[in-house]
Order: structure tokens, then C-alpha cells, then sequence
């Protein structure tokens, strides 16, 4: 490993070659190249505008910086492990094209504020990026529910069989979280976007440096207002991390319902071609990878949160080089989550088929409109608790009977109570007991078109 490095002036000694790969993080944080190129731009901007560099000079700088842009999208910009870093990388190419000038760049400015400021950018955009996939997959959820507001499908408590639901009702569920999980990538980034550019290594700069100034150039939102915290704050990539753990989460259970609902055991939906997979060696089976697959890549975003805690626990300020394991997990997160949502976003769209006779068979073939006979009761002044204890008899009486409540006669509903009469039947009809629970919120088919319309309308909403 040759001596000479950017910072190598006080020593004697040259590094190890295995401690220079170890030290390094130009193999993750070239990803961070053009957010660089930008903060670095904005800084030499400020400097001429505090009179500390002259404006040729800033003219000179982003010029150089704008070349090494193109090089990189070229691929003709490919720094190797001698250069450490990104940053060390991009001043290094940058006093090559444009000579002693591109030294001036780094005046009143650290890696650490750099850096913190380079992940900042990246994030935000990655945020946007992330709730625009949000958006996409928010879109064919509820194109499902328009599709499916009669469709009826057993809904479950304890993985039992509870009551049947529209399956609309499912797919909006559904949408209430991806929602949450839209609006609170927006708090994020609010806090995503304030600049710590100008706070030096830790202490600030004994430079006349106009933090407002870069800030604004970059289109953040403030500055931190104290140095030591903008160097080592890492909260909002916790807080993110964070966010795309529920999303994973959310597309979690989602999958596992895909993967359930795809079995032969439950038979509700059919996986199509282009979204299923085979076994190397059981020629009758079709697979449901890609939710397994989203499934599996959740562990992997919540370890990246853990990594991330556990890298800032107990550090003392201001900035450590634990803060350079924050990248991979962060960039590891961000691709995840990303095509997690593009694959879950197809599925939905093209991989999926609902067996609808299968449907119609599945909430015909149970006990679930029970609570729909003691509602009936209740209704017709027997305490709700009582009405409760004679239904749960008759649902005995008629499992010993190989029966289902349907199929008992006027006489034998009336030999439990008195109160029942012959429109018992079109009470617990499946779409009857769905059509009931007009709550709001609930089930109801008045209800779901309402929050249809609702989940329509914030789709709408540009925010
Ligand atoms: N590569 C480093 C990182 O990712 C840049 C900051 C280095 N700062 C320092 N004081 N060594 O954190």
C-alpha cells in the first residue's frame, strides 16, 4: 500500500494492505457518488459566496465535479481500495482535471459533515423513490378491492374460521397500512432533511462559512443547530430503517396469506405462471417463491434495524468509525424494501387469481354466521349473553348431526327459541351476514364502497 494517501503527511509508516482493505468503504459508499458530487458542489458554491474561495475558483470546482459526474455514469470513474473512501476518491479525481484549485475544496469542511450530509441526500431521494413504490402497490390493492367488493371470503380469528367478510374489506385493510406507512416515510424525511454541511470535524470552522446558504442550495430544510450532534446524529437512518421494517412487516403478512390462500389446504387463489416457480424434482408442484421471498427478506431489513441500534449504542461524540457500518445496512434496506414492493406490486397485479366457486364453497361450508343467529336473538330482545349460550347449543347439536345451521328446519330453530321465524334463513346467508355489519369500518358492502371511495381519494392526494 503506497504511503502516499490523503491524510499520510504525519506519518512514517504505510499502512498494512489487509488493514487498508479493512479501513475502506469506497467497495459500498461509491453508491453515495452523485449525492457527493452534489454537497460538494453546494460547498464550494458557499465558499465563494463567504468570500473564501473566489467565484472562479467555485466555477472551476463544479466544473470539475460536473466531469467526474459524467465519468462515473460512463463507467469510466472506478477508484480502487488505495483511495479509502468516496470522498478522498472524488478530491483526489478532482485535483487531477482541474490542478492545485480542487485542494481548495475541502476548506472549512470534514469527512464527517460530508458524509453525514452525502447519506442525507441519498436517503431523502431513496425516500421519495420508496413512497412512490408505496403508491404503485397502494394503486393495485385497491384496483383488487374494486374488483372484489362482493366477493366473499372466510375472514379469521386464531387462524379459525370468524365470520366472512368481502374480500374488498381484506385489500383495504391492507391499504390503511400501506398508508401509515406512506405518511410516516414523509415525517422521515422531514427529519431526513436538515443539513449538517459546515459543522467540521465536530466543532464547527473557524471559517466565515454560511451554513443557511449550502443548506438552501441542497433544498434542505434547516441546519442542525449543534455541530457535534450533525456529525454523529444517525436517528433518522434508525427511524427509517425502522419504517421499512414495517413495510416489510406489512408485506410480510400479506405474502403469508398468499402463500396460505395458494396451498391446496385453503385453494383460494391461483398462482400464475409468471409469478410461480417449480421444484427440481416434484414435477406436480408450483411454488409461491416471491412471497416467500418477500417473507424471508423481512428478518434480513429488522437485523439491519438491530445493527443500526447497536452500532450507535454507547458511542460517545461526536463522530467513531462505528459510523461507517451504518451504509451497508442502510443501502442494503433501501434495495430491499424496494423490490420487495415492485415483486409484491406485480403479484398482486398478474400473479394472483381468485377461485371464486372455491369462495362462494368456503363461506357456505361452517359455522361462521353463528354470531349472526344470536345477533338475530338479540334483536329480538333476548340479552345478547343468552342469545350467545343457545346458539352455541345449537351449533353442538347440529356438529353431532353432520348438519350446518342452514339446514335446520323453522321447527327445530323454533324449538330453541320461539323467536325464530322463516326469515332466520336469509338472515345468516353469507351475504347477508357480510351486507349486516354495516358499522362503520366494518364489512358491510355499504361500508367497503365507502372506504373504497376514501382510499380512491387519498391516492389522489399529491402529498
Ligand atoms: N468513510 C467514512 C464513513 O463512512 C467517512 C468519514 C471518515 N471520517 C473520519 N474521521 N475518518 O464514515
Amino acid at each position: 500500500m503506497t504511503k502516499d494517501t490523503t491524510w499520510s503527511a504525519r506519518f512514517e509508516g504505510s499502512l498494512h494492505p489487509a488493514i487498508a482493505l479493512f479501513n475502506a468503504s469506497i467497495g459500498f459508499d461509491i453508491e453515495l457518488i452523485e449525492y457527493d458530487l452534489t454537497g460538494s458542489s453546494a460547498h464550494a458554491l458557499m465558499l465563494a459566496h463567504t468570500g473564501i474561495i473566489s467565484q472562479s475558483e467555485a466555477e472551476e470546482i463544479v466544473a470539475g465535479l460536473e466531469q467526474i459526474r459524467q465519468e462515473y455514469r460512463q463507467g469510466q470513474f472506478n477508484p480502487g481500495v488505495e483511495q479509502e473512501d468516496v470522498h478522498f476518491a472524488v478530491e483526489r479525481r478532482l485535483t487531477e482535471i482541474i490542478g492545485d484549485v480542487g485542494k481548495k475544496l475541502h476548506t472549512a469542511r470534514s469527512r464527517n459533515d460530508q458524509v453525514g450530509t452525502d447519506i442525507r441526500l441519498y436517503l431523502r431521494d431513496q425516500i421519495k423513490q420508496i413512497q412512490q413504490k408505496l403508491r404503485d402497490l397502494q394503486g393495485i390493492l385497491v384496483k383488487q378491492a374494486s374488483a372484489h367488493v362482493e366477493t366473499l371470503i372466510p375472514g379469521y380469528t386464531h387462524l379459525q374460521r370468524a365470520q366472512p367478510i368481502s374480500l374488498a374489506h381484506h385489500f383495504l385493510a391492507y391499504f390503511q397500512m400501506t398508508q401509515r406507512d406512506y405518511l410516516r416515510l414523509g415525517e422521515i424525511y422531514a427529519r431526513t432533511n436538515i443539513s449538517p454541511l459546515g459543522s467540521g470535524a465536530l466543532a464547527g470552522t473557524t471559517f466565515p462559512i454560511d451554513r443557511h446558504y449550502s443548506a438552501s442550495l441542497l433544498g434542505f430544510e434547516g441546519v442542525y443547530a449543534n455541530s457535534l450532534d450533525g456529525v454523529s446524529d444517525r436517528d433518522f437512518a434508525i427511524e427509517f430503517i425502522n419504517a421499512a421494517s414495517l413495510i416489510m412487516m406489512h408485506l410480510s403478512r400479506l405474502s403469508e396469506e398468499l402463500i396460505l390462500w395458494s396451498s391446496q389446504e385453503f385453494n383460494f387463489i391461483l398462482l400464475k405462471d409468471s409469478c410461480a416457480t417449480g421444484s427440481s424434482i416434484m414435477p406436480q408442484k408450483k411454488n409461491p417463491d416471491v412471497p416467500e421471498l418477500i417473507r424471508g427478506k423481512a428478518g434480513r431489513v429488522f437485523g439491519h434495524l438491530q445493527a443500526l441500534l447497536v452500532i450507535m449504542k454507547g458511542l460517545p461524540l461526536a463522530y467513531n468509525k462505528d459510523l461507517q457500518e451504518d451504509k451497508e445496512a442502510l443501502f442494503d434496506t433501501v434495495k430491499t424494501v424496494k423490490a420487495s414492493l415492485e415483486a409484491m406490486t406485480i403479484l398482486l397485479e398478474e400473479g394472483i387469481e381468485f377461485k371464486s366457486n372455491r369462495l362462494a364453497e368456503a363461506v357456505n361450508e361452517d359455522f361462521s354466521n353463528a354470531t349472526d343467529v344470536a345477533d338475530y336473538l338479540a334483536q329480538k330482545g333476548v340479552p345478547f349473553r343468552s342469545a350467545y349460550n343457545l346458539v352455541g347449543k345449537v351449533v353442538k347439536v347440529s356438529l353431532a348431526a353432520g348438519k350446518l345451521l342452514k339446514d335446520l328446519t323453522l321447527e327445530e330453530w323454533k324449538q330453541v327459541h320461539p323467536a325464530f321465524e322463516e326469515d332466520i334463513y336469509q338472515a345468516i346467508t353469507p351475504k347477508q351476514v357480510v351486507a349486516a355489519r354495516n358499522s362503520y369500518g366494518g364489512t358491510g358492502f355499504e361500508q367497503v364502497r365507502s372506504q373504497l371511495e376514501n382510499a380512491i381519494n387519498q391516492l389522489k392526494d399529491p402529498q
